[in-house]
């Protein structure tokens, strides 16, 4: 019997370094921030998870929001950003709204809008990814940038495809199977959990899906939704995705 995606998943994400991702692409941004001289006040980190990026964008003195649809996942980031001036909303991609606490007619508007750690390919198809970057467009202020992260192609059919992954530490055992379905360039992780709980293990489970697009695709449906493609790299570099890239970043900017 599988759990909703992240439902359990989320009380142990923090300590498998399942979040040691986000750190590296909040330094990333860094870099990104310095390269087109982006000083964002506010920010929406969607797909949250639980909450690390927006701690390190927080620490910046970056006003911060978080989105997802898990609310296991957003109780960890409450916690977590207790004491820190940060609103956290439960709602799903694509099509998100977040209203203007002054004026409930307009939409809130950010600086920045981020999205880390392949979380925009759980979108299920490239209509769905037209309406979260539509979604993105309309809640950046003009000038805004928004950057993100995704598994390639590549990455489903080399890392994920016909894969297990098994993790051991005294408290917890996992193990990742994974399937690649090349019609759709998809995945799906089967994460089987066993936790200790006092003397006995605690088992559950879980199913992810994942569906990457060709770099011209996304691309496209970002120019598309009315976003400028700023920059596309390998991600964590500034170099240009190979063909074999298994993670791409990407730059965009609501024009002015
Ligand atoms: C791999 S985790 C990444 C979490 C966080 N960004 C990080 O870097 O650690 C993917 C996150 O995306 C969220 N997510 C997936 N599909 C979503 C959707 N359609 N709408 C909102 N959140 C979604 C999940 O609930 C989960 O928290």
């Amino acid at each position: 019997m599988f759990t909703e995606p992240y439902a359990r998943f989320a009380e142990v994400y923090d300590s498998m370094g399942a979040d040691d991702f986000s750190i590296k692409m909040t330094e990333y941004c860094r870099k990104i921030f310095r390269r087109f001289k982006i000083n964002p006040c506010t920010g929406l980190d969607i797909c949250c998870g639980t909450g690390t990026a927006i701690k390190k964008f927080s620490e910046l003195g970056i006003h911060m929001c978080g989105l997802d649809r898990s609310a296991a996942m957003l109780a960890v980031a409450a916690k977590k950003l207790k004491g820190h001036r940060v609103t956290l909303y439960q709602k799903p991609l694509p099509r998100f709204r977040i209203i203007d606490a002054l004026d409930s007619r307009k939409t809130r508007r950010f600086d920045l809008v981020t999205c880390f750690f392949d979380s925009l390919n759980y979108l299920k198809n490239q209509r769905e990814l037209g309406q979260a970057f539509k979604s993105i467009y309309i809640h950046l202020n003009s000038g805004g940038y928004f950057i993100f992260d995704m598994n390639t192609p590549a990455a489903m059919k080399i890392l994920w495809g016909g894969q297990v992954f098994v993790k051991s530490s005294p408290n917890l055992f996992t193990v990742w199977h994974n399937e690649y379905y090349p019609k759709t360039k998809s995945a799906k992780c089967t994460a089987t959990f066993f936790k200790k709980k006092g003397t006995t293990w605690e088992r559950f489970d879980e199913e992810h899906l994942e569906r990457a697009y060709d770099n011209r695709t996304i691309k496209k449906t970002l120019r598309d939704s009315g976003l400028v493609v700023k920059g596309f790299y390998r991600c964590l570099s500034f170099e240009k995705p190979a063909k074999g890239t298994y993670r791409i970043c990407g730059v965009a900017k609501r024009p002015v």
